[in-house]
């Protein structure tokens, strides 16, 4: 089979790798000349675990190609994925749909034969019909379908979730159209993965619920762990004790400084204007956005009431400032929000992330940026960990002190013990523990 991939983002490299993985002859496609011609050099931009050598394999055995040419992709193409971004518009929250509907524009003139019009993008329900209509007015006659796949990729993990989905979600109104598409993912049958055959519009709803109700089970945990601050339970337990319950599920129950990245922040807002918009508003769902909003501002409250009460003339290491671990991505990160407080309020702030800083450096002023997570700890009367890395985990604890001028650290993530810290000799504030208990972070 052979397929056009519009969109080389975290979603569409991915996608069209893995699909050219599966044997799938994929052509990506991007307006982005420099972006095209970085891919053809083999420098990928973007940063995802095992994706480079994934790309490296696939165009190496002719699989995987990339152009800017949309035309000669689609014209050959059993089925094309718009993979373009579908950022939030700031101003209200809605989802800015104006890329896919020029992809669906571009693709309406290039079609040859019978085509699948697959939206990959997270797009607000109704996307796919109107992508319909935009191509059937510009091409009466052309023998396609649209459908929606949406995709439930985490960045860090997203090849493991391509290759291993818990489901394929598929929405479409024609046989033919289910036909091809499950000829395509006929290589996940062999791991016997449930496909969801389903409509357009549930298929995009599908999508933003799931990503609404991880980003509300999320929140809860996060409230619960403001709660066991103050009756001294132990949020880790907490989240143990009801995970175990099959009904709840032990995924997602990490409390933090809030969630952030491409996605939870802009889905959870664009369905509840969908919802509004519809006269049935997700009140659930609205609360938990301001719910998050407000809890990234109150971490800085939190690193400074542990520099008791004041960081004036202070010096704040920040370990970490991506949105989580194992990607690059800055997109609604906490630190975007916790790092211009602290400076606000007089603090001096170092700041170390293994994969963020390129990005970061463009998005936060008048940061010391380090090389190495030591280094940023040198003077500094406070750390605080924002990021859970890996190499954030074992930290020699007596050369933080012996680096830092005083051993204070704000650990937003949870990744050390609340005893051995203190028993360490470290001024210790976590998240929804008390200072007693040795639960950790698993
Ligand atoms: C998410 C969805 O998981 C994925 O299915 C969808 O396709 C895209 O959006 P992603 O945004 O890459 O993926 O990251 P995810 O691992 O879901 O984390 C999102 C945010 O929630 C991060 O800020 C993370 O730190 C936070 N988080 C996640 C928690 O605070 N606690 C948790 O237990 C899990």
């Amino acid at each position: 089979m052979r397929i056009a991939m519009i969109g080389t983002g975290y979603v569409g490299l991915v996608t069209g790798a893995c699909f050219s993985e599966f044997g799938v002859d994929v052509v990506c496609v991007d307006k982005d000349k420099s972006k095209i011609e970085r891919l053809d050099r083999g420098e990928l931009p973007i940063y995802e675990p095992g994706l480079d050598e994934l790309v490296a394999n696939n165009v190496g055995a002719g699989r995987l190609i990339f152009t800017t040419d949309l035309n000669t992709a689609v014209a050959d193409a059993d089925a094309v994925f718009i993979a373009v971004g579908t950022p939030s518009r700031r101003g209200d929250g809605h989802a800015d749909l104006s890329y896919v509907y020029a992809a669906a524009e571009e693709i309406a003139n290039t079609l040859v034969g019978y085509t699948v019009v697959v939206t990959k993008s997270t797009v607000p329900v109704g996307t796919g019909r109107e992508v319909e209509k935009i191509i059937r007015r510009k091409s009466p006659h052309a023998e396609f379908h649209v459908c929606s796949n949406p995709e439930f990729l985490r960045e860090g993990a997203a090849i493991n979730d391509f290759m291993r989905p818990d489901r394929v979600v598929i929405g479409t109104d024609s046989d033919r159209a289910r036909q091809v598409m499950r000829e395509l993912y006929r290589p996940l049958h062999l791991f016997e993965t449930p496909i969801v055959f389903t409509s357009l519009e549930t298929s995009e709803l599908i999508k933003y619920a799931a990503n609404t109700f991880l980003a509300t089970k999320i929140t809860f945990i996060n409230e619960v762990a403001d709660l066991c601050e103050q009756i001294g339970a132990d949020v880790h337990d907490v989240a143990k004790g009801i995970g175990l319950d099959g009904r709840i599920g032990a995924k997602f129950l990490h409390p933090g400084p809030g969630y952030g990245g491409s996605c939870f922040p802009k889905d959870t807002l664009a369905l509840v204007r969908t919802a509004q918009e519809a006269g049935s508003p997700l009140r659930i769902v609205e609360t938990v956005v301001d719910i998050n909003d407000q809890r990234k501002r109150s971490m800085a409250d939190k690193i400074i009431k542990a520099c008791n009460g004041d960081v004036s003339d202070k010096t704040i290491a920040i370990l970490g400032v991506t949105f989580k671990p194992n990607t690059d991505d800055m997109r609604d990160a906490p630190s975007l929000e916790i790092v211009p407080a602290l400076q606000a309020a007089g603090a001096t702030v170092r700041a170390y992330d293994p994969e963020g800083m390129g990005d970061a450096r463009q998005l936060l002023a008048e940061v010391t940026w380090c090389d190495k997570a030591y280094e940023t700890l040198e003077g500094a009367d406070a750390v605080a960990l924002l990021t859970e890395w890996n190499e954030f985990r074992s930290l020699d604890l007596e050369r933080v002190k012996s680096l830092m001028k005083s051993p204070v650290m704000i650990d937003l993530r949870n990744i050390y013990n609340p005893v051995e810290m203190v028993e360490s000799g470290f001024d210790y504030t976590c998240i929804g523990r008390p200072k007693g208990t040795s639960g950790a972070a698993v």
